[in-house]
């Protein structure tokens, strides 16, 4: 079939051609915006003068009627329609005749395109934001249940110092806000509408290019034609925002594999999350978590593949832009996907506190407390620090744990040492007493229970 845009030649274009420039077979997910953005087109025509009023308000009425058909399924995709906007034309140009033909005016495909994306991203930030909120709801609860669960902190994958749960659990919320801060901020430098920006020069009609912008819920125009139809920015926002999301999905994931393992055994993921071993019987494989830690990868492609596209592009549309839409809708997708099973699997943890108690009491991670109690002492912290590690040394040759040695052992590396000291190095104690702003005492773990609470009720 001769194409929409056949007149300098016949418009009829090689199969094999027809099928590489085709883009209808991913765009199509996004013919609802298409549809919205030509209701609005149409309106404006309308609205101004450029067309009667009667035409545009058919075209509208025509439009709706694709939308109900495509949504019902009494309508499918054609494709080998180049791509959802000519389909969409030529399917209201089947219906209305050659009014259909009028809805093109004063607009391109390339503004088109650049609006049905924006559209169709803000619908899905909002709801990759949702499911952020859930994720974090589901950290939110096992922090709360965990405030005072001892476990040992980690640096380097040493044991270092007592921490709860709950506060390591917390430390998860606190990205996830910035990753809903960064989404926020994408949506505001998104809310440009690039429409009547028409091919690349702007328009000789009398458009009102604020009308359309306002029928379709944007706050502002592009104020550069040139750029409106040739920014991206705002997917490389989106997959950059993405990226860093799955990266923080991926610490935790690693975490939650180290922890189901037998080796420590903090957690236990409920059945319907792990997954079976076809030859081994006794596997519980948190499948889930790793395959979020692998899909990482994939959205970090994502974010490389479209900025490797778009470097060196000259000004304005250029056809490798039709690469952009695999590259965010696969993040897109991938990012939900991960999102949608984490929140429910973390909310299903099991904790195991007795474990994480055993793992907390054989690691020596009181030994900072013990060089601290000298400090307060009166010794300088550089000894206090070699007393306390040859202190550690004699721990590990005799096979027991500072809090078993006795006073007089103590006595024996400085007569510093007093029956206090029990006090000071129970490990319990030693994650009670920090008390710095932030740090893993109750207190502290509360006002950050808190102050997340505070942010999800907004
Ligand atoms: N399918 C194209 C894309 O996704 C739409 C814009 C085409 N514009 C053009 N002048 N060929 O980018």
């Amino acid at each position: 079939m001769a194409k929409l845009w056949a007149g300098v030649t016949a418009g009829m274009t090689d199969q094999l051609a027809d099928d590489f420039n085709s883009s209808i077979a991913f765009d199509c997910r996004m013919f609802r915006q298409d549809i919205r953005g030509s209701m609005a087109h149409a309106k404006m025509l309308g609205a101004t003068g450029i067309l009667a009023p009667e035409e545009a308000e058919a075209l509208v009425q025509g439009l709706e009627g694709v939308l109900n058909d495509l949504e019902s399924g009494a309508l499918s995709f054609d494709l080998q329609s180049e791509d959802i906007h000519m389909f969409v034309e030529q399917e209201l140009t089947k219906r209305l005749g050659d009014l259909g033909k009028k809805l093109h005016t004063a607009r391109s495909r390339n503004d088109q395109v650049a609006l049905d994306l924006r559209l169709y991203l803000r619908e899905e930030i909002g709801a990759i934001q949702k499911l952020v909120k859930a994720l974090m709801e589901a950290l939110l609860e096992q922090a709360k249940a965990h405030k005072s669960t001892l476990m040992p902190g980690y640096t380097h994958l040493q044991r270092a110092q007592p921490i709860s749960f709950g506060h390591h659990l917390l430390a998860y919320c606190m990205m996830l806000r910035r990753d809903l801060g960064r989404l926020e901020d994408t949506q505001k430098r998104m809310d440009v509408s690039p429409i009547g920006c028409c091919a690349l020069a702007g328009t000789s009609y009398a458009t009102d290019r604020r009308l359309e912008a306002e029928l379709l819920g944007f706050s502002d125009i592009a104020l550069n034609s040139l750029d409106g139809v040739s920014d991206r920015d705002f997917c490389l926002e989106l997959l950059s925002a993405l990226s860093i999301l799955m990266m923080h999905l991926s610490r935790l994931a690693e975490e939650l594999i180290l922890w189901s393992s037998w080796e420590f055994k903090f957690v236990e993921l409920s059945d319907v999350y792990t997954t079976g071993s076809s030859i081994m019987p006794q596997k519980r494989n948190p499948d889930m978590a790793e395959l979020a830690r692998g899909k990482t990868g994939r959205v970090y492609g994502d974010l490389m593949a479209l900025l490797t596209t778009l470097k060196g592009l000259p000004l304005a549309y250029n056809k490798d832009m039709q690469e952009d839409k695999e590259a965010v809708f696969d993040a897109v997708d991938t990012v939900k996907l991960c999102l949608g099973v984490f929140a429910p699997m973390v909310r299903t943890m099991r904790a195991r506190e007795d474990n994480m108690l055993a793992a907390a009491r054989g690691g020596f991670i009181n030994a900072t407390d013990l060089a601290d109690y000298l400090v307060k002492k009166g010794l300088p912290f550089r000894d206090a620090y070699k007393i306390s590690g040859r202190i550690v040394a004699r721990c590990l040759a005799g096979g027991t744990v500072l809090e078993e040695l006795s006073l007089e052992d103590y006595r024996a590396y400085s007569p510093l040492f007093d029956k206090d000291l029990f006090e000071e190095i129970d490990i319990r104690a030693c994650m009670e007493k920090r008390i710095s702003e932030g740090g893993t005492s109750l207190a502290s773990v509360e006002a950050q229970i808190r102050s997340i609470e505070e942010f999800l009720e907004k």
